[in-house]
């Protein structure tokens, strides 16, 4: 059984994160920590195999910090931090992190796609649809979809154009266009539910990674 710490319990994706934790037979949750609860990651890791992360860009380093120093792989789920920080944090560390943007299939597959198209049709342009109370724009998986269809093609990373509205969750469209045609490769998340499958895999996965930290859910399907 996984023992999980998770941060960010208050907010959406933390508690749709501790409801399907709580709901996996190979799971246990240690604790659902949140500021909006009055606790902190520091006081429930020492118990814990795991941390999941869905917190803020301006938390989430120090959270993981705190992880490597009680010897607790991470899931990070949270965007619009620095990456170059983590990937100095993960150096000789003696735990693992694994970090997706997006941790749905639909998207994971859209992603592939996009890399794919991008080698064949070089114009493209990204939009990403957000709810409006999303801090980070662009959106973490526009940015790694814009960097996977670079590596692919070869070409500068496509622009991408960020909405942000009541109403919407998480929606991304890749266009790309030719003389005569266009291709759109969309992905819509509806429910939250969507990330559930992918953030539990990556939870009973972690510890096993042989790079970290590993970017991307790709890397574990
Ligand atoms: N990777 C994915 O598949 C995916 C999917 C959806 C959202 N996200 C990302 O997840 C993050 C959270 O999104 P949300 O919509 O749930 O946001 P939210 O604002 O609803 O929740 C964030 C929570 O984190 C808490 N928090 C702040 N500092 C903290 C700390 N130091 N320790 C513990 N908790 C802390 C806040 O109090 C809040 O309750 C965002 O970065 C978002 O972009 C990722």
């Amino acid at each position: 059984v996984i023992k999980v710490v998770v941060a960010g319990a208050a907010g959406r994706m933390g508690q749709t994160v501790v409801d399907a934790v709580s709901h996996a037979d190979d799971m246990t949750l240690v604790a659902g920590v949140d500021p909006a609860l009055g606790s902190g990651v520091e006081e429930a890791l020492g118990d814990a195999e795991v941390l999941v992360d869905f917190t803020q860009p301006g938390a989430v380093l120090a959270n993981v910090a705190a992880a490597i120093e009680a010897g607790v792989h991470s899931v990070i789920g949270t965007t619009g931090f620095d990456m170059a920080e983590l990937e100095r944090m993960c150096q000789g560390a003696a735990v693992n992190v694994l970090v997706a943007p997006n941790f749905a299939i639909g998207a994971v597959l859209m992603m592939r796609f996009a890399a794919d198209a991008a080698r064949h049709m070089p114009k493209a342009e990204i939009i990403e649809l957000h709810h409006d109370t999303k801090l980070d724009a662009p959106s973490g998986t526009a940015i790694r979809t814009a960097a996977l269809m670079a590596d692919a093609s070869g070409n500068a990373p496509p622009p991408i154009h960020s909405v942000r509205l009541p109403g919407l969750v998480a929606n991304q469209e890749v266009i790309l266009g030719e003389l005569g045609q266009t291709l759109t490769i969309r992905h819509d998340t509806t429910s939250r539910e969507a990330f559930m499958p992918g953030v539990l895999l990556a939870a009973r996965r972690v510890g096993a990674l042989e790079r970290s930290p590993t970017v991307g859910l790709e890397h574990l399907l």
